[in-house]
């Protein structure tokens, strides 16, 4: 019995002693002596509110995790501060060790540590307020209210330095002082950084000196032994003025859009003296990033982001790769193989000429756009012409021809590099021809630019050479269909040759030749053409002739701005000097006289030879070359000839083609031009 008595009571006290030693805040809560240690939290009472609490490791938890939330607090009983009704607030030291868990670098918004006259802060707003104040009481005298910030986010409207700083404020958020976060080394006084969301434990220190009024505010890192000399932030700040008599001590914190968790590791207090020593090594440890946490962040935050940004840039890859194949798509068959040298690609096409910018434009012809290039490998000079083409029909033929002559260099015909084909396009791709076209030489503004004779008529012989290949010398008979002045290009040397060749035979196929309707340029039509409606190489010598006459006069086949009331047509103005014996006046008056008079006679004459009504009456180019050279003498022009040519050229021009004068007065302008290759001689 005896001996069941005594166990009990020893039992008892054992449970008694083990009570008291288990739970230190209340040994140690002296309230009447003001002076208390939480070396951690676990069975502390302490006044709690929001989404504070102490975690089974004894951390007091003061927001969990949870955004735009605030968590709250507090040391149960109030304090004294004043040892008397009427006297000034006493000095006063607190200690503290908090944490701050974000995921990333950044974190929302910060705690206090606080002393307030109430513990009831359920008025207050969370996120940039703190839990601390609210949007009308921030800045009140009234508020009677002393905090620390340890503050993470910068709010301009309470002049935050920085998004990583410490401050004492009073009754305001507008921190009476503040510092970046960091200590004064004691040995060499330097200010080291430290960042509050280093997601590592720091200790703070606030002092209060009731006689200098002065508050200090110190860090430094859980590793430092003693407290830095010099504080973080200080400031001269009576709070006898500030605090009631009756205060609660405590922490608020708030979170914004981040989700973030502020912890209170250990905490001490005493009035008149340093605060309680804590021996850190033994505090509860912060967190490291929770699991659960993490795991809640990848599946609500990184991984929808992620695969988001995933989506889009394959969306993103996808449409450029569509793209670039869309802008650069090409038509390629199989029998272009044996023509692979020739075949450009359209990407280098599009790159030489800038993506075929308005700027590198040289012309608008009869059959589409003519842009200047650069090739990107050879940095080649090129004109690259762009001809709208749908049917598949001839397009072997013809880039079979076109590439053959091209191949057989011509130093009188424009010299063709290659070409590419897309859909319902095809590109023409030349050497580039420095000083364009004739016509523009011609009839340009500039008049200390005029074409000397000796040019012009090296021009003429060129053009007539380069006609005679294409009519003779080739095994195959090619119909240039549109010679004309801007259809002559003048190389480096003022050499005149002959673009645009064979051109049209693209347009020859599936077309019915019945319905054909043949439409070369006005002014360069042989008369035949409104009848027949058939090229042949004749037809080509009168548009030579009128060529020929052009550059010996300087006149356009077809004058409309003439000021006569109907418009000039070149042959008959010539063939009227010719009549009146005044045949030298046709010659461009620009050349103001400098010409050789032999010459020029004899390609007036090659014009009006050339461009007789009669196909049959004029000469083959392999003769219009004889007579150039001087091989052959040149039959004479009678006035009679000249009298019928008159005649017979009003009725043909009245007859066949006064509807296509009528309508495109432009003499530079193809109404689309056809060329008629016959059959291999
Ligand atoms: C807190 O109190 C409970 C019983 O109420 C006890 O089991 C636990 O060990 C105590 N924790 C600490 C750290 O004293
Ligand atoms: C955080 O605290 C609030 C209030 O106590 C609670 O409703 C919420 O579930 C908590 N969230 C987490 C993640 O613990
Ligand atoms: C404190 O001051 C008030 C007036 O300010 C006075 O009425 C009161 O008697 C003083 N109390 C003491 C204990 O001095
Ligand atoms: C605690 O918060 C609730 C609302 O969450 C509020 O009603 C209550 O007054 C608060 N208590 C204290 C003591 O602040
Ligand atoms: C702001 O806080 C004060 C003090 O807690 C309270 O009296 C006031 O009603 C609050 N104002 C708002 C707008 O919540
Ligand atoms: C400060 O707060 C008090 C009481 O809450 C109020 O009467 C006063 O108007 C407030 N002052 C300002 C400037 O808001
Ligand atoms: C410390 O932080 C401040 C402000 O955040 C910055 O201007 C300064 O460069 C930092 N100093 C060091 C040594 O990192
Ligand atoms: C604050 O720090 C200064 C040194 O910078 C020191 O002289 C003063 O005594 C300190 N005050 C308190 C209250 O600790
Ligand atoms: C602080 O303020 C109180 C009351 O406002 C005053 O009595 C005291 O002299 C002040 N202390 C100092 C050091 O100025
Ligand atoms: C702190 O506690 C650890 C382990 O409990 C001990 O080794 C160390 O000496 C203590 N430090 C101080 C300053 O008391």
């Amino acid at each position: 019995m005896a001996m069941s008595n005594m166990k009990s009571t020893s039992l008892l006290f054992l449970k008694l002693l083990y009570i008291l030693l288990n739970a230190p805040s209340i040994i140690a809560g002296d309230v009447d002596n003001h002076r208390f240690v939480y070396s951690g939290f676990a069975n502390a009472s302490l006044t709690l509110n929001g989404t504070a609490s102490v975690t089974p490791s004894g951390l007091l938890e003061l927001t969990n995790g949870t955004i735009m939330s605030m968590g709250h607090a507090f040391y149960p009983a109030p304090l004294r501060l004043r040892d008397s009704p009427n006297s000034t607030v006493q000095s006063f030291s607190a200690f503290f060790v908090f944490g701050i868990i974000s995921i990333y670098d950044l974190s929302s918004h910060g705690l206090t540590m606080l002393v307030a006259p109430s513990n009831d802060f359920s008025k207050a707003t969370a996120v940039q307020y703190l839990g601390l104040f609210n949007g009308s009481n921030n800045g009140n005298t009234t508020n009677n209210i002393f905090a620390i910030e340890l503050d993470t986010w910068p709010n301009s409207e309470f002049g935050d330095i920085n998004n990583n700083h410490v401050g004492i404020d009073i009754n305001s958020l507008s921190s009476v002082q503040s510092h970046p976060a960091g200590f004064f080394n004691d040995q060499d006084g330097t200010f080291k950084n430290l960042s509050l969301t280093s997601q590592e434990a720091m200790q703070v220190w606030v002092d209060y000196d009731r006689e200098k009024t002065q508050v200090n505010v110190t860090m430094a890192t859980l590793d430092m032994a003693t407290k830095p000399k010099r504080p973080t932030v200080s400031a001269r700040h009576n709070l006898s003025d500030v605090l009631k008599d009756v205060a609660y001590i405590g922490f608020s914190s708030s979170t914004g859009k981040i989700h973030t968790r502020h912890y209170v590791l250990g905490w001490s207090f005493a009035m008149n003296s340093p605060a309680p020593v804590i021996n850190v090594t033994m505090l509860p440890k912060l967190p490291r990033n929770h699991p659960k946490d993490s795991r809640f962040w990848v599946l609500e935050i990184v991984l929808p982001v992620a695969t988001a940004a995933v989506i889009l840039s394959l969306i993103a890859i996808a449409f450029l790769l569509v793209r670039r194949h869309l802008r650069y798509a090409e038509v390629r068959d199989d029998w272009e193989m044996e023509f692979g040298p020739h075949r450009f690609s359209y990407k280098d096409l599009f790159n030489a000429t800038g993506g075929f910018e308005n700027k590198n434009l040289l012309g608008v012809g009869g059959f589409g756009r003519v842009y200047k290039g650069v090739l990107p490998r050879s940095r080649l000079k090129v004109a690259v012409k762009r001809v709208s083409h749908d049917s598949k029909q001839g397009m072997k033929e013809f880039i079979a021809e076109i590439v053959s002559i091209g191949r057989l260099q011509n130093r009188n015909l424009v010299q063709l590099l290659g070409y590419c084909r897309r859909k319902g396009e095809l590109l023409l791709v030349y050497e580039y021809m420095p000083n364009g076209s004739l016509d523009k030489c011609l009839y340009g503004k500039k008049d200390n630019d005029v074409l000397t004779w000796a040019q012009r008529f090296r021009i003429i012989r060129g053009i007539a050479s380069g006609l005679l290949y294409l009519h003779e010398e080739w095994e195959k008979v090619v119909v240039h269909r549109d010679i004309k002045a801007s259809n002559v290009l003048l190389d480096d040397e003022m050499n005149g040759r002959l673009g645009d060749f064979g051109l049209a035979r693209l347009y020859d196929h599936g077309i019915d030749p019945q319905t054909t309707h043949v439409v070369g340029t006005i002014g360069y039509l042989a008369p035949e053409l409104a009848r027949s409606r058939n090229a042949t190489p004749l037809t080509d010598v009168f548009a030579f002739g009128i060529f020929v006459l052009e550059v010996t006069c300087g006149k356009r086949p077809v004058d409309q701005q003439n000021t006569q009331d109907s418009q000039l047509v070149l042959v008959d103005w010539v063939i009227d000097k010719a009549q009146k014996g005044s045949f030298g006046d046709t010659v461009d008056a620009s050349l103001e006289g400098r010409y050789d008079v032999g010459e020029a006679s004899l390609a007036l004459k090659i014009g009006l030879l050339c461009s007789h009504p009669f196909a049959n009456a004029r000469p083959s180019m392999r003769q219009v070359m004889q007579y150039l050279d001087g091989e052959i003498e040149l039959p004479g022009l009678s006035l009679e000839l000249l009298a019928l040519m008159q005649n017979e050229g009003f009725v043909v021009q009245n007859e066949g083609f006064d509807p296509y004068i009528a309508s495109y007065p432009s003499s530079t302008t193809s109404i689309g031009t056809m060329s008629h290759v016959s059959g291999g001689r």
